[in-house]
């Protein structure tokens, strides 16, 4: 589905194709909302199959394939787990980004990628600033582009990996999923909903696999209309109630950077919305403790938590690898009925 947000006019001298026909490519994956349960399904199971096929075996998958990464905002977790997961299967990347490239003198992402593909990429994964990057540039280049984190928009990888890593936890021996599979779950998000592109995306995958949404903030980070989102989304201001409903606990840093002028008074959200021990231990003695990262310990998360046993931040890394080697296989052979 394309996003409301639209970075630039079209360029194309044709009529601009209906929203529906987005994406234009079967192994594209831009939102969570372009796959069905049965194909989120499908890649969690493959990503199962992939962690546990044997390292030699694995790398002949897209052995010789060229993938670039394109990134446009720094990334720790997700650029070093795309680029492990495509050398897994053998494939060839290159890394394309922001402060050392052409990107610096002006080039577009129209133009980079259309650079990229003429040097034979044959699928791109992009991280952008702007929300809906990743429809632009896969109409400018029609190659398989993966979404990896569009301004506030969408991350889907991200969505996938975190399912994955509260099956585990709440579903164990369960790896793939239906629209009733977390049902009587709630996973409680907390923080800079307005801003997060991790929300978004988890608002959008968890309901259709029967989990309760409960989103949990100050207005200025989380506005009234984010309960209108969709079905199964609510919202409960009080964070010590809302952990008492949840069993699990999605924590968000604050993002600076996309703040731009919201005045927010730190030492009043850490009172509270911080997750302390002494909260978890009160509230949610047995909930999966997740979070995106980057981590900011001692902000909305104190270090105790983060390196606790009950979180699975370490965990949500891992599977971020597993997940993103399904992706890649089925950007790369979706045109030809899935798998090489
Ligand atoms: N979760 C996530 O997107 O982290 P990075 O920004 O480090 O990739």
């Amino acid at each position: 589905m394309k996003p409301a947000i639209v970075t630039t006019r079209r360029q194309r001298s044709t009529p601009p194709a209906p929203v529906s026909s987005f994406p234009y490519h079967p192994g594209s994956l831009l939102s969570v909302l372009d796959l069905t349960v049965d194909g989120v399904s499908q890649l969690l199971i493959r990503a199962t199959e992939l962690e546990n096929e044997d390292p030699i075996g694995r790398d002949h998958i897209l052995a010789k394939r060229r993938i670039a990464l394109l990134f446009y905002e720094s990334s720790t977790r997700t650029r070093t787990s795309f680029e492990l997961a495509c050398k897994a299967l053998g494939a060839d990347t290159t890394l394309v980004s922001s402060l050392s490239s052409s990107i610096e003198k002006g080039e577009s992402v129209k133009d980079t990628g259309l650079t990229l593909r003429a040097l034979g990429a044959e699928a791109i994964i992009l991280r952008h600033n702007s929300s809906g990057a990743a429809w632009l540039l896969e109409e400018s280049t029609r190659l398989p582009v993966i979404n990896a984190g569009d301004g506030m928009h969408e991350h889907p990888t991200q969505a996938l990996l975190d399912l994955r890593t509260i099956l585990t936890h709440l579903r164990p021996g369960l790896v793939g999923v239906a629209p009733d599979t977390l049902a009587g779950v709630t996973v409680m998000i907390t923080g800079d909903i307005l801003h997060s592109r991790v929300a978004r995306s988890n608002m959008q995958l968890l309901p259709r696999v029967g989990a309760r949404v409960l989103l949990c903030g100050p207005k200025e980070l989380l506005p009234e209309q984010a309960a209108r989102s969709g079905p199964g989304i609510e919202i409960e201001r009080d964070f010590d109630a809302a952990l008492a409903q949840s069993q699990a606990v999605m924590m968000l840093r604050i993002q600076a950077e996309r703040l731009a002028g919201l005045q927010l008074d730190l030492d009043e959200y850490k009172a509270n919305y911080q997750l302390t021990g002494q909260r978890l231990a009160a509230h949610a003695p047995a909930a999966v403790v997740l979070h995106p990262g980057p981590i900011i310990r001692g902000m909305e998360i104190t270090a105790g938590v983060a390196d606790g046993v009950q979180s699975a931040i370490l965990e949500q890394v891992t599977n971020g690898l597993a997940i993103r080697m399904a992706v890649m296989e089925r950007a790369l052979t979706a045109e030809n009925g899935g798998r090489a």
